[in-house]
């Protein structure tokens, strides 16, 4: 039985991760702005986290929050917005600062999407505060992509992946979204919990459970250090 604190648990995917993690017996950690939002999760033995993961003093009290309750086998960092000027926080941001301050758990699981490979590889005009609208939703998964691969990279010891889920329907996919809604919760809850030697490994790029290239950029060690440095200061928080 793992302990697993799954960002954005509200509704769609990271719901689904929770629920399936509940159902296999694992401790869950569901995070929502609202707790009323997971109060079902709650009743089935999840423990709850409130913050909104747009405000940097919110989130550094998403990660307190979670160290309180001990230290995590593994982090899902699924939530995720498509548009406004808060794609760079809530997709980029949160994720690198909780990633900083949450007591270091074995296994990182970050939500890309195929949409990365379409993201600009630049860091140079992006408001990482959210004031300004200046980076499309590619762009941050991009970012987010390489922020998985420059963890990998530093820590070793932590399996890190990032993870395409398809494109599915829920309140982001949109109804007609074509993928299959039950494969795109699978490598997530695979690589935070498997004991199989594929997810046993580290700095991978998978879609339904397979490992898949993704965007070259992502590898580059200047690009990853530079990022991390910009977040660094954009934060006040240096990654251990
Ligand atoms: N659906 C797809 O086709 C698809 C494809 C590729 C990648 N992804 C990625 O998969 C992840 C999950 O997507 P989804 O389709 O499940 O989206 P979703 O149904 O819109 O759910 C997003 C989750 O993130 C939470 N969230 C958003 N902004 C937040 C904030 N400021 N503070 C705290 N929580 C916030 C939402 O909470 P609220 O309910 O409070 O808004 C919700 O729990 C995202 O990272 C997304 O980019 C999805």
């Amino acid at each position: 039985m793992a302990r697993i604190f799954v960002t954005g648990s509200t509704q769609g995917l990271g719901r689904l991760a929770a629920e399936a993690l509940l159902a296999d017996g694992h401790r869950v950690v569901a995070h929502a702005r609202d707790a009323g939002r997971v109060d079902d999760l709650a009743a089935r033995g999840a423990d709850v986290v409130t913050g909104d993961l747009a405000d940097l003093g919110q989130t550094r009290s998403v990660a307190e929050q979670v160290n309180r309750l001990g230290r995590m086998d593994a982090v899902i960092h699924n939530a995720g917005i498509m548009t406004g000027p808060t794609v760079l926080p809530v997709n980029v941001v949160a994720p690198y600062l909780l990633t900083a301050l949450v007591d270091r758990p074995a296994r990182l699981v970050y939500l890309s999407s195929g949409m990365h490979r379409g993201g600009r590889p630049e860091l140079d005009g992006l408001d990482w505060s959210g004031a300004r609208p200046t980076a499309s939703y590619s762009d941050s998964k991009l970012l987010l992509t390489t922020l998985a691969a420059a963890v990998a990279r530093r820590w070793p010891e932590v399996r890190t992946h990032a993870v395409d889920p398809g494109w599915v329907p829920t309140r982001m996919g949109g109804a007609g979204a074509p993928d299959d809604l039950r494969l795109g919760v699978l490598s997530q809850t695979w690589l935070a919990t498997s004991e199989a030697p594929e997810a046993r490994t580290t700095d991978g790029y998978w879609h339904h459970r397979h490992r898949v290239d993704r965007h070259p950029v992502a590898g580059d060690h200047d690009f990853q250090d530079r990022l991390l440095d910009a977040l660094a200061d954009h934060t006040g928080t240096p990654l251990p």
